[in-house]
């Protein structure tokens, strides 16, 4: 397969190797231009074709008038006025995080002032009476950010209401003259348009005449969200306090939940991790993120060589007989367990151990404030491993209220002391990477490099309620479906590079692996499948089998429902994105993925095959004749290590008769004369002339997938540098008009994660 400085595909396939030659003459191997000789003509039209690349429309929302009062649920005015609440917290929230920040602020509005909130679901309620909100009262705004610059799903009408010129409140204007609110934004810095939907609606209920309370919030997720929000929110609630008239000390500590032990019930009723009723009762109906598919996985296999010294899991999730229907581009959302060792470290740390079976029923105190976030009935050992975020580094917020339930008094002044001391916190438990478990491990002196029992590991009086209430629901992991539905529509396959990195270590703390959730949930369950042992990792010098091997988790599932026989399964549901072909083959495709980046690229490389073997069988040999070139930009390491799908690509290069061309960069095994690495965003300004005039002329679809933190924004750059000069400009001006011209046209997508 590699031919000294020049790497290739098998020369059995027809296709002619192009070399670019701007880098070439220290770098022509890192540049892979498959290309099967140019097709001969032929039209047909595409009708049969699903998905355009443009956005769902969303039809505008009006809020329907007159329908205010008690009685109607999505009147939140009303359901303040019953339940004397004065704050109103809408969140934004795809996946949690500002839901339980939104929870946070009501909490800390109770305890503080002693007022009451209303938590909501902003799709859940009409928003045209935001403008009845009486005097007393003030609106919340915890909102995140998304894709472009966009909404969550559940934030798309409110967004729309706010922006919308011809909304109107109820009372039949445009106004919410005086109206209190807080915003809290939540992002990531590695995104374009960070925070801009909190930034949006502070600037639209500004213009609305709305007076915000304090500075906006922004939490940076790339950073730490937690330490933006706790800088953010002390000068908020003095603010809060001046402009709502109220004072500190009103509230006072009370639990949110109540947590009973139930010595009678039926067993089949008692949730052991099960995601919804119909799973407990094993009653069929619809799948989706509330009642996650039990997937069998009819195939799994490692993508990477034994040199390499990582994991990428190539998985195919078995949906015949769901009723779950995907597209190509879309996410699936796994949801793991926690591991073995964290369950069972606090378990032990929480004193429960013995009891960890024991059932439990959970109430909620302030069902408006805060609803129990799982299923109940459950056992303790259940909601450590199915349900809360156990493997998540220690939040500092927690620490302070967990030292008053410290066995000692050095434990108490440890705990305090990471609660308040922000660098010390930052350098021990945030760079050390200490779960819950291991900080309360560590500061009651026991020693975190053995496993974790019950003899070893100091027990702490924590109230069951205070876990519950503190530590966020474990979220389904989110993965590019790297299969197409035309040729595998039974089938979903998923693409996952396994996580695992090492701590900082420091004063408190020793080197140790980290192995991150979902993916190595994933792994342990290639592993189990395939019968494979799982390697040992030798580097850390111990003999204890829990430092020595990958995390183990219970695979089999609540009452062994993952596990058939010899078959495993893992619980899925699909998320729908917006990331597709354009209808119309005869369009430019460029596709710019490294890494996993590369995972929906062949699902959209198989959606074309499929399209290209129905067209040539009905139009003969010549039927692709008239189809844009698909380009594809990948980058791995090494052609010999992490090349992902290596033996697919040639066989779709193939099929495709020259209309698909993919260019890799090995970034690890060749390099530019001046000793820099090359990667994608190199290959792609070498091909510059195609790119624009398959942009600016063919009006072309780009594509990206993979890192966003540095891989996007530069793959960015350089399109702006080439389209830019292509314009006969610069990229700043041009270049940059145009790349947010694609975008508007949704024909320059991203699919990124960092
Ligand atoms: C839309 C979307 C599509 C995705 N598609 C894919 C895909 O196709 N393939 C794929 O493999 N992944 C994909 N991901 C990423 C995937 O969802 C998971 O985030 C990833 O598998 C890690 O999850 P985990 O549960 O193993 O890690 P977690 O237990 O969730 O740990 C992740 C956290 O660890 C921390 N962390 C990570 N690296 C380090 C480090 N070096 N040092 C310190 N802290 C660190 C970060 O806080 C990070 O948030 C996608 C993500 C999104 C949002
Ligand atoms: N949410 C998560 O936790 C999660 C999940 C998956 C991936 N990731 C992150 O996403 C990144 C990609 O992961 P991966 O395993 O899919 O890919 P990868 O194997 O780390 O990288 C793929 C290729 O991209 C190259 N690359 C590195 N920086 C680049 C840049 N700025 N521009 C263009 N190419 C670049 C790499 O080169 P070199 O390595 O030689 O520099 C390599 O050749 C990693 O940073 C990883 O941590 C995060
Ligand atoms: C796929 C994806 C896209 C994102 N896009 C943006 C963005 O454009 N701007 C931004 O500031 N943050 C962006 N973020 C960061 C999220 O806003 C942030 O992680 C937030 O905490 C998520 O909140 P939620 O859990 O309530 O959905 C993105 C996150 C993901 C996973």
């Amino acid at each position: 397969m590699t031919v000294s400085n020049r790497t290739t595909f098998s020369s059995a396939f027809p296709f002619a190797l192009i070399s670019t030659s701007a880098m070439t003459s220290a770098s022509s191997s890192d540049v892979l231009i498959l290309a099967l000789g140019v097709g001969l003509a032929a039209v047909y039209l595409f009708r049969d074709q699903l998905f355009a690349a443009s956005k769902p429309k969303t039809a505008p929302i009006v809020a329907a008038k007159g329908q205010n009062g008690s009685g109607n649920p999505r009147d939140f005015i009303a359901k303040m006025k019953e339940g004397k609440k004065r704050l109103v917290i809408f969140y934004g929230s795809q996946t949690g995080t500002a839901e339980e920040y939104a929870i946070r602020l009501a909490k800390e509005a109770k305890s503080k002032f002693g007022l009451a909130s209303l938590v909501c679901d902003p799709e859940e309620y009409d928003f045209e009476n935001l403008d009845e909100l009486p005097e007393d009262c003030a609106a919340f705004f915890v909102m995140a950010t998304y894709g472009e610059g966009e909404p969550t799903d559940n934030a798309v009408q409110l967004m729309q209401n706010l922006q919308d010129e011809s909304f109107e409140f109820s009372g039949g204007e445009r106004k919410l003259e005086g109206l209190k609110y807080v915003v809290f934004g939540l992002g990531n810095k590695t995104y374009e348009h960070y925070n801009s939907i909190g930034r949006a609606v502070d600037a639209e209920l500004t213009k609305l005449g709305a007076i915000r309370i304090g500075e906006r919030g922004e939490g940076d997720d790339d950073k730490s969200m937690e330490e933006d929000y706790l800088e953010w929110k002390d000068g908020m609630w003095d603010a809060f306090a001046a402009a709502m008239n109220v004072e500190e000390g009103q509230g006072g500590d009370s639990a949110d939940f109540a947590v009973s032990e139930l010595d009678i019930h039926p067993p089949e009723k008692v949730y052991l991790g099960e995601l919804s009723a119909r799973a407990l009762t094993k009653t069929k109906g619809i799948h989706d993120a509330k009642n996650p598919y039990p997937a069998p996985i009819s195939h799994s296999r490692e993508l990477f060589e034994p040199t390499a010294d990582r994991n990428c899991a190539h998985i195919e999730l078995d949906t015949e007989g769901s009723g779950i229907t995907y597209q190509h581009g879309d996410h699936v959302g796994v949801w793991p367990s926690n591991p073995d060792v964290e369950v069972d470290r606090l378990l032990c740390a929480l004193n429960l151990y013995d009891k960890k079976d024991t059932v439990i029923n959970i109430e909620s105190l302030d069902p408006a404030l805060a609803k129990v976030p799982f299923p109940v009935p459950t056992t303790y050992a259940t909601v450590l491993r199915h349900y809360i975020d156990i493997s998540a580094v220690a939040g500092r917020q927690i620490l302070g209220t967990l030292s008053k339930f410290a066995p000692t008094p050095e434990a108490e002044a440890f705990l305090k002391n990471m609660n308040t001391n922000k660098e010390e916190y930052h350098k021990v438990i945030a760079e050390g990477c200490l779960r819950l478990g291991e900080v309360l491990q560590l500061a009651a002196g026991d020693d975190l490099n053995i496993y974790p029992t019950k003899e070893n590991t100091t027990g702490w009086p924590i109230p069951f309620d205070i876990i519950v209430s503190s530590i966020p629901r474990l979220q389904p992991r989110y993965y590019s479906i790297s299969s197409s539905p035309k040729i595998h529509p039974n089938s979903i396959h998923v693409t996952v590079v396994v996580l695992k990195y090492q701590n900082i270590p420091n004063h408190h703390v020793d080197a140790k692996w980290v192995y991150g959730v979902g993916s190595n949930f994933l792994l342990n369950l290639k592993y189990a499948v395939n019968n494979e042992t799982p390697p040992l990792i030798a580097s850390e010098g111990s003999s204890d089998p829990s430092h020595v091997s990958v995390p183990t988790y219970q695979i089999e599932g609540p009452r062994g429902a993952y596990k058939q026989d010899t078959v495993y399964k893992s619980p899925i549901h699909v998320r729908r994105s917006t990331f597709r072909l354009p209808t119309n083959p005869k369009s430019p495709v460029i596709m710019i993925g490294p890494g996993t980046g590369v995972a929906p690229f062949r699902g959209f490389v198989q959606e074309r095959v499929a399209l290209a073997r129905r067209s040539i069988e009905k139009n003969g040999p010549d039927a692709l004749a008239d189809w844009g070139r698909i380009s594809l930009f990948y980058g791995c390491r090494k052609s010999t290590e992490d090349f992902l799908y290596k033996e697919e690509w040639p066989q779709y290069v193939e099929e495709l008769r020259g209309k698909f061309v993919m260019h890799v960069a090995f970034s690890r095994e060749n390099y530019k004369p001046d000793g820099s690495k090359i990667y994608v965003q190199d290959l792609i300004w070498e091909d510059r002339e195609h790119i624009a005039d398959a942009i600016l002329n063919g009006k072309g679809y780009v594509y990206i997938c993979g890192e966003a933190k540095n891989m996007s924004k530069q793959v960015e750059d350089v399109l702006a540098r080439i389209l830019g000069e292509a314009k006969g400009g610069s990229a700043a001006v041009e270049g940059a008009a145009e790349l947010k011209l694609l975008k508007e046209r949704s024909r320059l997508m991203l699919d990124v994660w960092s």
